[in-house]
């Protein structure tokens, strides 16, 4: 018998216990031996609650118990949870996490703390919820050189996104439906600002590197200036606009952001809607992959950390390697990065020739329902020359980087 125990009774820590004790037989086949959830650790008490035997409060009973080996870290945020992951990996005890911004702000270390003791710290739920993209990256694909990670990896931003496609609804609206239905939080900032999707590509990409991508030195922007203005003309063009986050090898640097880009409809990622994410990957070797799923919610995010506490289990005194060094990656500036761009111009303060004038050679897009203005795709820049050129031009109603890749 293999004893466990679960930082955080939350949504995904009741669900990583709901997994282990109704998924009892595929667990212990798995494993060849039963795994049991022997503590809960928890501010509340759970009174009523099959739970509450098992709940404590005091982190220390679970670090000190010399009986359990492989904990389940679903508490979410930097603290506590960092101090408490630090205190099992120093114990010697596997850690496995859907905490996706203690990930970023400190996997490479915790990985480190976790070998230097002999054990693991697993991080599959941290991206993509139910999607085994972690253990992909981390096992399917060692053999190759990635040279791309470009992912739909917020599932709020994704149904936003669609709904204001196939509806032709306002971005405000279509977010308020979204709150009222419990798919937005109500402080909506950290999805459709792209902080969450930011804290994903900073650990694929560094997945990807092998070494330490900082979150806060990417460039990041959300959705709230998409409108349905710039869906009648991605329409007109075959395309989808899409949360992407993407991480890209670039020489022997990276380029990882996370901004809306218009995507041909062709492109597999197009094809995630909803609430649904979707990881494309390119190797070397391999060339092009997806993987697709559901980014978040209780039982898929659980299944992917039980995923990881089986590893844990199958590994006990073994540290498996990741590839993840605590030493930063080598990013291409911001500024540097190329990009082809969509610009939305007003009729009445510039028109095609002066478009053109401006950001060189390009296509004019015009949509009927939109007399007063008119669209103008660029060919490849600089983001640092495209800034100046939009500067330069009166009337430029919005901007979106475009993917040019069918
Ligand atoms: N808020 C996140 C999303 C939850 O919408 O995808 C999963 O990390």
């Amino acid at each position: 018998m293999i004893k466990a125990a679960v930082f955080g009774y939350g949504n995904i820590g009741s669900g990583v216990v709901r997994v282990i004790e109704e998924n009892a037989d595929r667990v212990e086949k798995a494993v060849g031996d039963k795994v049991e959830v022997k503590y809960v650790l928890d501010l509340r008490e759970f009174e009523g609650d099959p739970i509450r035997s098992r709940v404590v409060h005091d982190v220390d009973v679970i670090v000190n118990d010399p009986e359990i080996q492989i904990i389940s870290e679903t508490m979410g945020g930097n603290e506590p949870a960092y101090t408490f992951t630090k205190k099992a990996l120093e114990a010697g005890k596997s850690v496995c996490t859907s905490n996706k911004e203690l990930v970023a702000n400190h996997g490479a270390e915790l990985i480190r703390i976790a070998a230097e003791h002999h054990c693991n710290y697993f991080f599959e739920a941290s991206v993509g919820g139910g999607i085994p993209i972690i253990r992909t990256i981390n096992e399917a694909l060692t053999q190759e050189h990635l040279l791309e990670i470009s992912g739909i990896v917020n599932g709020t931003t994704n149904y936003i996104l669609t709904k204001m496609d196939r509806e032709g609804a306002a971005f405000d609206t279509v977010l308020k439906q979204a709150q009222d239905l419990g798919y937005a939080e109500r402080n909506p900032e950290a999805d459709i600002e792209g902080y969450d999707a930011v804290r994903k590509i900073a650990i694929l990409s560094s997945l990807m590197s092998g070494q330490n991508v900082n979150y806060e030195d990417l460039h990041v922007e959300g959705i709230t200036k998409i409108s349905s203005e710039d869906f009648l003309y991605a329409a007109k063009l075959n395309r989808s606009i899409k949360l992407l986050a993407t991480a890209k090898k670039v020489g022997e640097k990276y380029l990882a952001m996370v901004a809306p880009f218009m995507l041909s409809k062709d492109h597999p990622l197009a094809s995630a809607n909803d609430v649904f994410n979707a990881v494309f990957v390119k190797g070397d070797m391999l060339d092009d992959s997806m993987y697709y799923g559901r980014g978040a919610g209780k039982l898929p995010t659980a299944s992917a950390v039980v995923a990881d506490v089986i590893e844990a289990a199958r590994n006990l005194g073994r540290h498996l390697p990741i590839n993840w060094e605590e030493q930063p990656a080598k990013l291409v500036a911001f500024e540097d990065a190329k990009h082809c761009f969509f610009v939305r111009i007003d009729r009445a303060s510039a028109d095609e020739a002066k478009a053109k004038e401006v950001f060189g050679k390009g296509e004019v897009v015009t949509v009927d329902a939109l007399a007063n203005e008119f669209a103008y795709l660029t060919e490849e820049m600089s983001e640092k020359e495209f800034a100046a050129k939009k500067a330069s031009l009166n009337g430029v109603l919005s901007a979106i980087r475009v993917d040019k890749r069918a």
